[in-house]
């Protein structure tokens, strides 16, 4: 498959979607993995058409696109809506799916039936859950219903109360054993993949020296196999906080304001629509409409 040199991306109708063994074969050969989030058809095709390797529905999508204060309360519907409409706007990237918080802690069997419901009714091919611990036993319980699973360690926002806020994590010898020792549990455990976040990135090299699985960071350095960004983050849309590690490659949210003042502005001053917007009727068929209207 051959890649334009400028953008290093396959043209789209040489792409073949994403497998586990293509992912683990990048990670093999070296080859950075590219993994976004998306929550809706748009955002989901905007991932397509630049050619990432993997989407995530991930729960930030409770702030970015459901506006709440933080991915807690988001319910399993509402992210099995936001997985399913990005669904149908992807053919090739592998698309994972965000546990949501309260959907799998309590036992294997719920996680199992909650990552089901993410591939049953959101067509994801996978599903990520946060944290080690006991999320161990739960990631290793879903990769045995044969459900591939993403771990996640580092700054997981789902617990970020009891992990003293959302602040860099393994700053200290022991915290950064604690990582070290989530990230080869959940390897151990059957994850196909690990996130890394905010985690400093002396200490994400040293964690992947052991690490056989693709380790996808975000806010953990460069010697991650691939990484990840929130959408709204990269693109500038969202206007809440942005962590240090979140570069932002447009100022969407300016250009979208701007657009929508530019048209309520033409509105007011009937502007528009113009006569390019509007639609024509036959001469003769508006008079006989005339007569008939009285
Ligand atoms: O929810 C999310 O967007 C995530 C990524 C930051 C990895 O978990």
């Amino acid at each position: 498959m051959s890649a334009s040199p400028q953008t290093l991306r396959a043209p789209i109708e040489q792409r073949l979607p994403m497998t586990l063994p293509r992912l683990a074969e990048k990670r093999r050969l070296g080859e950075a993995i590219v993994m976004i989030t998306a929550y809706d058809y748009p955002s989901a095709q905007v991932a397509e058409e630049a050619g990432v390797d993997v989407v995530l529905v991930g729960d930030s999508g409770a702030m970015t696109v459901l506006g709440y204060p933080s991915t807690v309360p988001v319910s399993v519907e509402e992210m099995l809506m936001l997985a399913a409409a990005a669904r149908r706007g992807l053919r090739t990237p592998l698309l994972v799916g965000d546990l949501p918080f309260g959907s799998y802690e309590a036992s294997d069997e719920l996680a199992v039936s909650t990552a089901q419901r993410f591939v049953k009714e959101a067509g994801c091919d996978a599903v990520k859950l946060e944290g080690g611990g006991t999320s161990v036993a739960r990631a290793h319980a879903v990769a045995a219903a044969g459900i591939p699973v993403m771990g996640h360690v580092g700054l997981t926002p789902q617990t970020a109360i009891a992990l003293g806020g959302y602040r860099a994590q393994g700053r200290t010898a022991q915290r950064a054993l604690d990582v070290a020792n989530d990230a080869l549990a959940l390897q151990e455990a059957g994850c196909f993949a690990v996130v890394f976040e905010a985690i400093p990135a002396a200490v994400t090299s040293e964690i992947m020296a052991r690490m056989e699985v693709p380790v996808i960071g975000i806010g953990a350095g460069g010697s991650p196999d691939g990484q990840v960004l929130v959408f709204h983050d990269l693109l500038g849309i969202y206007d809440g906080h942005a962590p240090r590690f979140a570069k932002r490659y447009a100022e969407l949210k300016a250009v979208m304001v701007g657009a929508v003042i530019e048209y309520a502005g033409e509105v007011r001053r009937h502007r528009f629509p113009g006569p390019e917007h509007a639609y024509s009727i036959d001469p003769e068929e508006l008079e006989g409409f005339r007569q008939r209207l009285g």
